[in-house]
Formats: structure tokens, sequence, C-alpha cells
């Protein structure tokens, strides 16, 4: 099969989006790319999945994000499989995924079925029960999955991603010893953790990084511009004043959940200050600051 020119062109548009939205994480996103250039250009073997990569790194660094936003834009809203592998953790748990009998398809049967290409993501693989991961192992290997029921799936048309905070909890008392102290504890820590069969199988091992400083003001700006955007959208005219985007760090960032809390903070912050400013009567448009008790914004009138 061709690529179409419109699969070009989605690829070639993510390209330019994915480090616009996921920052401060260039070490990987070519890696990414490439895995799945190879896959949109159908450079795949065939019966194999059409790209897998093991995303690994501490929380709210942009793993889960960079696969929500890549599987969006190459396949559309519904073209994810997402399992969360703490909830297969037990040999039951199996039956849940496949099924356990003639007749049942299980979990992963149903969402096959409504989704015909896109993402499998495997999220905190480190739980998953030795036959869960067997499973994990099939896909990778073949690109497909028997079921209960006797029925295989073709997972040929999917990417497999999967995720992992194993050996994270500890960088941060390693915060300052340089990116490839971080990589490697990381990797050599998930590689004890995880089959060796199964880091065999992988195109690619992602190693995020914590969010340093600089980066966590990038993402209070992202997120900040697209609520001034979307308050505009409202009638309400607002620009900011820099000292603003420390605060929402302080606010938005966190040092175990990193970014995660951003965009909740940012939303927040910035409507309970335009709320407040409509409640006095006034139009909600103005100068986003800091108020003065240091824990909140106000919008100020604007001079002229
Ligand atoms: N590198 C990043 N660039 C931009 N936003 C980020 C980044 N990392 C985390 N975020 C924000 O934090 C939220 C949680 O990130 P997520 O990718 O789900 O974390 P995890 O790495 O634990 O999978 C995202 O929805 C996004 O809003
Ligand atoms: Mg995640």
């Amino acid at each position: 099969m061709k690529t179409t020119n419109e699969e070009m062109k989605r690829l070639s548009e993510l390209e330019v989006e994915l480090p616009r939205e996921i920052r401060g994480q260039n070490q990987v996103l070519p890696r990414l790319l490439s895995v799945l250039r190879r896959g949109q250009l159908k450079l795949r073997k065939p019966g194999r999945p059409r790209g897998s990569f093991l995303q690994l790194g501490p929380t709210g660094t942009g793993k889960t994000e960079s696969t929500l936003l890549f599987t969006r834009r190459l396949f559309g809203p519904d073209a994810l499989i997402r399992l969360d592998m703490s909830e297969y953790q037990t040999q039951q748990s199996l039956g849940v995924l496949i099924g356990s009998q003639p007749g049942e398809c299980g979990y992963l049967g149903m969402e096959r079925r409504r989704v015909a290409e896109g993402t499998l993501l495997l999220d905190e693989i480190e739980k998953a029960h030795p036959r869960v991961l067997d499973i994990c192992l099939q896909l990778l290997d073949a690109g497909r999955v028997t079921l209960a029921s006797g029925e295989t799936l073709d997972f040929s048309p999917f990417y497999v991603a999967m995720t992992s905070n194993i050996g994270s909890a500890e960088i941060i008392g390693l915060q300052h010893s340089g990116a490839a102290t971080l990589e490697r504890h990381i990797t050599s820590r998930a590689q004890q953790s995880l089959r060796p069969e199964l880091f065999a199988r992988i195109d690619e091992v992602l190693v995020f990084h914590p969010l340093d400083y600089a980066t966590q003001l990038e993402i209070a700006e992202k997120f900040l511009r697209a609520e001034l955007d979307f308050l505009r959208g409202q009638g309400h005219e607002l620009t900011a004043e820099k000292s603003i985007l420390s605060f929402l760090v302080r606010k938005g960032f966190h040092p175990k959940l990193g970014a995660r809390p951003m965009r909740n903070a940012v939303e927040k912050l910035v409507g309970d200050a335009v709320a407040q400013c409509l409640l006095q009567g006034n139009a909600g448009s103005g100068e986003l600051r800091v108020a003065d008790s240091g824990e909140s914004l106000v919008v100020a009138p604007v001079q002229d």
C-alpha cells in the first residue's frame, strides 16, 4: 500500500508540532519521529507492529502526552487503545484482557474492533503479570494476539508504546549528575526489571529527562498562551506581566508529579482572576499580575 499525500502531510506537520508541544525532550523526539517515519512510509517488515518504543523517565515529563499527540495527529481522535498495566497484575486479569473462555474476546478484542489503526499504549509495563507480559511479547514479535475465543487479532497497523518510570524515583537525588548519568541509571534499572526478550524487540528506548526550570517556564507559557487565546474568544483581552510565569511554575510544577498539575493550575488561577474581575463589575480585560498576597492572580485595568 502506498503512503498517500495526506499521510505525508500529517507526518511533516507532526515533525513541527511535536517539539513545539513537548518541551525540553529534544534528546528523544528525533528518535521517536524516526520510528514514526519508517512506520508511516511502510518500511516495516510485515507481521510486526508499525513501530515500538519504551518510554522511560520520571512522572509528568511528556511520555504519555507525546504518544497521545502523535496518535491524534496521524490517525485522528479515537485511535488510541490504552492499557493501564497496574490493572493487569494478577493471573486472573489475563482473562479480562483476552477473555477466559471460548466466545469471550476480552477488553483487547473489544478495543481492537473499535480501532482500525493507531497506537496501543501499555502504561506502567513493569506492573504487568508475567502472563500478560507474554501477550506483549507476542505483540512485538508477531504483531498479533490470540484471544481465548481462538480469534487472532492483527496489530500490524499499530504502534506499540510502552511506558515505565522504573528507576526514576531515585534520580531526584541524581539531579545534578548530568544527562548521560541519568540515562544510564534509568536504562540499567529498566533492563534489570524488564525481561531481556522485551528489550530486544523494542525499536527505540527513549529516556525522558526531568524538566529543568527553563523548560518548566516554557510549559507554563504554553498553557498561559492557550488560556489567553481561549479567553480572547470569550471577549476578554488579557496581557500578562512577565513575572507571572515563575508564579505559575511555583503553583503548577511538582517535584514528584512533574508538569502534570500545570494545565489545571493555569486554567484555575487565570479563570479565578477573570471571574473576580467580572464580579467586581469590570470587563474582565486588562493585565494579569500576581496579587499582593503572592498566592493568586488579579486583572489590573490597562492605564491609557
Ligand atoms: N515535556 C513536556 N512538555 C510540555 N508539557 C508537558 C511536558 N511534560 C509534561 N507536560 C504536561 O504534563 C502533563 C502530564 O504529562 P504526561 O506526558 O502525561 O506525563 P508522563 O511522563 O507521566 O506520562 C501533560 O498533559 C502536559 O500537560
Ligand atoms: Mg504517563
